[in-house]
């Protein structure tokens, strides 16, 4: 098995559920806190030793690159203040991971996104990680589905459970238990209404893939809104060999949403180690 190095971010999508905000700024740069979006996802892959990066962008995706680039401007003139700590965070950010951009000229599906990045695949496995999912865990997300990928050799794909009413916004799967709690992915529906959901496990945008979901991909005709799926090439790969689920129980906030966005802030911002007690003071006199 060649080692799990690379990891593929989708990143080249409209973000229409965020409008206006994300008309001329990425939604991957909203910012949690006091980071944007792609880099704790960034920061989540290199804590599962993927450190061959490949963002997936389109127009209006420029501020990305710039995050994870040198600005030997703004370094030269932080040193020349004195703002030291503010220095390195700048020059690690910088520095944390090589990364290779890839550009979806149109917006074609989460599918689509992943396939653009074939040649500089090839024949590995490879992570794929949603940014705009955050997911907040003790043990990073992507190290979990990375220990499971270890065990088995097999394709990992991270789960949340959802409530019922929620069911309707996510990949629902079906599933089977095999020894030592393996769930192995046996069907998976997208968007389904409640009544045809299989099971109240959600995918979460997190994923460990063998080199044959490229080659099914490829092979994928567009469907839902003209966009080739994602979930329609794991559910031909979960049939040909096995694909396994990570329970996640993490907090997870699906922050390319002002929804979740605000909850990621909020419950973020209050558990900070700097901000969190008079942001709690502050909020106190609102509620
Ligand atoms: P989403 O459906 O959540 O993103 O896709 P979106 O299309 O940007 O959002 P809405 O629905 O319009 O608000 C999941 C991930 O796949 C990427 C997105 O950037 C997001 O990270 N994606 C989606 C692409 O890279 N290309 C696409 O064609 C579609």
């Amino acid at each position: 098995m060649r080692t799990l190095k690379k990891i593929i971010f989708p990143a080249a999508g409209m973000g229409s559920r965020f409008l206006p905000a994300t008309k001329a700024s990425p939604k991957e740069m909203l910012t949690i806190v006091d980071k944007p979006l792609i880099q704790y996802g960034v920061e989540e892959a290199l804590a599962a030793g993927m450190d061959e990066i490949i963002m997936i962008t389109g127009r209006g995706k420029r501020a990305i690159e710039d995050h994870f680039d040198i600005s030997a401007e703004l370094e030269a003139n932080l040193v020349k203040a004195g703002k030291r700590e503010l220095y390195q965070e700048v020059s690690r950010v910088a520095r944390m991971a090589e990364v290779i951009y890839v550009r979806q000229k149109e917006a074609l599906g989460l599918g689509h996104a992943v396939l653009c990045a074939q040649h500089w695949v090839t024949d590995e496995p490879f992570g794929v990680s949603l940014a705009d999912e955050l997911i907040i865990d003790k043990k990073p997300a992507m190290l979990q589905l990375r220990e499971v990928f270890q065990a088995t050799g097999c394709s990992v794909i991270g789960l949340m459970q959802v409530p019922e009413n929620q069911l309707s916004r996510y990949g629902i799967v079906d599933y089977i238990t095999e020894e030592k709690g393996l769930l192995r992915l046996t069907n998976m529906v997208e968007k389904p209404a409640p009544e045809d959901a299989p099971s109240h496990l959600a995918m979460v945008g997190r994923y460990i893939f063998t080199p044959a979901l490229m080659t099914l991909l490829k092979d994928v005709k567009p469907g839902r809104g003209g966009e080739i799926q994602l979930t329609d090439a794991i559910t031909t790969l979960a049939k040909q060999e096995p694909v396994y689920g990570v329970l996640l129980d993490g907090q997870r906030f699906d922050a390319g949403t002002p929804e979740g966005f605000l909850q990621a802030n909020a419950i973020l911002g209050l558990q900070h180690k700097v901000y969190g007690d008079t942001l709690r003071q502050t909020l106190k006199a609102y509620l």
